[in-house]
């Protein structure tokens, strides 16, 4: 009975399709995974989370316990405007959210109205995409290429979408080790992208939960970074940090800085759907902060993972065929493939299943009804040199047998 009471939103709701896949594979003995996006849990900094939790929770009960404030942790915000050096931003331009899903979500939630247009990156983040079209906005993509969106298209796209009458709400973009592809924007292209926000007086929305993880090449300034320095604005891009692939997704941490109404709206929902974030681990968070422990542990983790991606780019390009071109990313979690506009990663999958390799489906990062489909994510954080080594050996054999 309950079924037919469900909103139309509800009832058409996607499922997760990664998390369908990834089911499809469950039972496969030996699999050899490239599909997750989940950071190791040998970077997960274990015994100093311990003594923190142990001692926050000892030392600052009454507090922690508690229920705490909507906008974050007061000693949190302070820890994180002095770890990112901002001086002049204010804690109410700052909130904390349990992740940066939710902080992706509510942002929506302040703006966008069901035929509103969000324009994204194609392909791009699936759970933002799938959160995007629950709530009835309409997605317009541009493509990316090797120094991220491309702001020519871009502009193309929004004179044609002004043009229809259009109302776009934001410009939603993930430039540093984008997932899934591991592009990086270029320094000329956030400014470029900048400058023509500005112009057009579209806000961006900039999901950085990977710019920590660069293992190797100079970092690029963030959005944000960019246009508080070097265009004293610190309204035209709400940035979203995600302490998940640093820290530990189990923590549900991340922030949010932007303009200040945009911020105190955002608080208002999630003063109705979640009170506040998680005190006791914004809490351990600021200390874990204050203490000095995160440049230790972002080196350990980018230690860590560089020789993951090393293998996977060297058995890439020992294993695969000449005609596929792929990226090389610098950090993040993940590579990515073009494959021939004849042949279908969803295909491929189905074969690789057989010789017990999985990957995720180009296709999959596309919203609904855009998809292109001869591309493919690989994660190289989750499977060891040897798996790394016979997996690609093997989705090299499939490619030539498919191609044949
Ligand atoms: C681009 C991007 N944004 C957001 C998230 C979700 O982050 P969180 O765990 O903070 O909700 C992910 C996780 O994979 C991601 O890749």
């Amino acid at each position: 009975m309950i079924k037919e009471l469900f909103t139309e939103t509800t009832r058409t709701m996607k499922s997760s399709m990664i998390r369908e896949l990834v089911a499809s594979t469950r039972n496969i003995k030996g699999l050899i995974s490239f599909a997750g996006g989940f950071p190791a849990p040998q970077t997960f900094p274990v015994e100093t989370l311990s003594k923190l939790y142990a001692e926050t929770i000892a030392n600052e009960s009454s507090f922690v316990l508690q229920y705490g404030a909507s906008e974050g942790d007061p000693m949190l915000k302070e820890e994180l405007l002095k770890w990112e050096g901002y001086d002049d931003i204010t804690p109410d331009q700052l909130l904390i959210t349990a992740g940066a899903t939710n902080a992706i979500y509510y942002m929506s939630l302040a703006l966008v109205e069901p035929g509103d247009v969000i324009i994204c990156e194609a392909p791009s983040f699936l759970g933002s995409l799938v959160a995007f079209e629950a709530l009835g906005a309409d997605i317009q993509c541009v493509p990316l290429d090797q120094e991220g969106l491309d702001v020519v298209a871009l502009q193309n796209k929004v004179e044609e979408l002004q043009k229809a009458g259009k109302k776009i709400k934001y410009i939603y973009t993930i430039p540093d080790f984008h997932n899934p592809t591991g592009v990086t924007m270029s320094l000329k292209r956030r400014k470029e992208l900048i400058e023509f926000a500005l112009a057009a007086r579209i806000p961006i929305l900039e999901d950085n939960p990977y710019s920590r993880l660069r293992f190797r090449g100079e970092a690029v300034p963030t959005l944000f970074r960019i246009a508080h320095d070097e265009y004293a604005n610190t309204d035209i891009v709400t940035e979203v940090v995600s302490f998940s692939k640093i820290l530990g997704p189990g923590l549900r941490l991340a922030f949010v800085k932007g303009n200040k109404d945009l911020i105190e709206r955002m608080c208002s929902w999630q003063q109705k759907v979640n009170i506040a974030p998680d005190n006791v681990s914004q809490r351990v968070t600021a200390h874990f902060l204050n203490r000095g422990y995160m440049d230790d542990h972002l080196k350990m983790c980018n230690d860590h993972y560089r020789p993951y991606l090393d293998k996977m780019l060297e058995a890439t390009s020992k294993y695969l065929p000449p005609y596929i071109q792929y990226t090389k990313p610098e950090g993040g979690l993940f590579t990515w493939l073009w494959l021939p506009q004849t042949m279908s990663g969803d295909a491929l999958f189905e074969q690789a299943k057989e010789y017990k390799v999985s990957f995720i489906p180009g296709s999959k990062f596309y919203p609904t009804n855009q998809e292109k489909f001869n591309s493919l994510r690989l994660n190289f954080s989750f499977s060891t040199f040897e798996q790394i080594e016979q997996g690609m050996k093997s989705l090299g054999t499939i490619m030539e047998e498919f191609k044949a």
